[in-house]
């Protein structure tokens, strides 16, 4: 049984989604601090992000990782059988390092593959990381979002950016409801990376949305809530 998962982001009127670039918004807040405050009324204990954001919770430690001899089978790796909230990353390639297991309290768990070496295995295993194999070369999303539901007991999920993960969520049909936070600005920057990142698109939209609730914030702010009606299925 999958979790239920509902992505929340915060966004321009145009899609884009780099908080950073909107400075302070309208009513006073920054973006990350409306961000903060809106997934969390929403009483979730689990997130969930691609390799970019979770970069942003990882630590900078040099890439070059210490060599280890010692076999570390390719199985699964609960590190903290007693955490109940989780902060989960994709991370198909073991290219994130870390120093700690958590992030604000949530016991950090990574999606990875067949591809990482047993230094990485062992690197996380000393900073007492856990981990799911989601695939040989590339992570099997459906596979993830089980073993989420099966291991971690996740009943509800927020996927939470950015732009490319939310889209191979959302492709993979994956997406149950979006939760769209907009801000009065206008981002403008062609490249700058919107809310659903989709490569090489389908000649038809992604999904099409069932609108559920409507909220006004001080500050112009908007918030809309959506169940996701259909996809549409890849060419490929
Ligand atoms: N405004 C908001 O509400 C909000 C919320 C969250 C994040 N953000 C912002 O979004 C930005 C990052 O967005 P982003 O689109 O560049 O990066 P992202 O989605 O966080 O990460 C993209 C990376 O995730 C991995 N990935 C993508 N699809 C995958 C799949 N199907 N399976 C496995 N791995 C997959 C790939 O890494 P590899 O190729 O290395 O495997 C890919 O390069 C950050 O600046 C962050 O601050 C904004």
């Amino acid at each position: 049984l999958r979790p239920y998962v509902i992505c929340h982001m915060c966004t321009t009127i145009d899609g884009k989604i780099l908080v950073d670039r909107w400075g302070r918004l309208p009513g006073g807040k920054t973006g990350g601090a409306l961000f903060e405050t809106t997934a969390a009324s929403f009483g979730i204990g689990s997130w969930l992000v691609g390799t970019h954001t979770m970069r942003e919770f990882s630590a900078k430690l040099p890439g070059r990782l210490a060599s280890v001899s010692r076999r570390i089978p390719h199985e699964d790796h609960l590190a903290d059988p007693e955490a109940r909230r989780f902060a989960i990353g994709a991370d198909a390639k073991g290219i994130l390092r870390f120093k700690k297991n958590e992030v604000e309290g949530d016991h950090v768990v990574l999606l990875i593959t067949d591809r990482v070496s047993r230094d990485y295995l062992a690197h996380l295993q000393a900073a007492r990381v856990s981990y799911l194999f989601c695939g040989k070369q590339n992570l099997d999303l459906r596979v993830a979002l089980t073993k989420m539901g099966a291991q971690l007991k996740i009943r509800k999920l927020m996927l939470q950016g950015g732009g490319a993960f939310n889209g191979a969520v959302l492709k993979a049909g994956l997406v149950d409801e979006i939760s769209q936070v907009i801000v009065p600005v206008v981002d403008g920057g062609s490249g700058v990376t919107s809310i659903f990142e989709i490569p090489d698109p389908s000649r038809h939209a992604a999904a099409k949305l069932r609108p559920i609730r409507q909220r006004t914030l001080p500050g112009g702010i908007h918030w809309f809530r959506y169940r996701v009606a259909a996809t549409t299925p890849s060419r490929k």
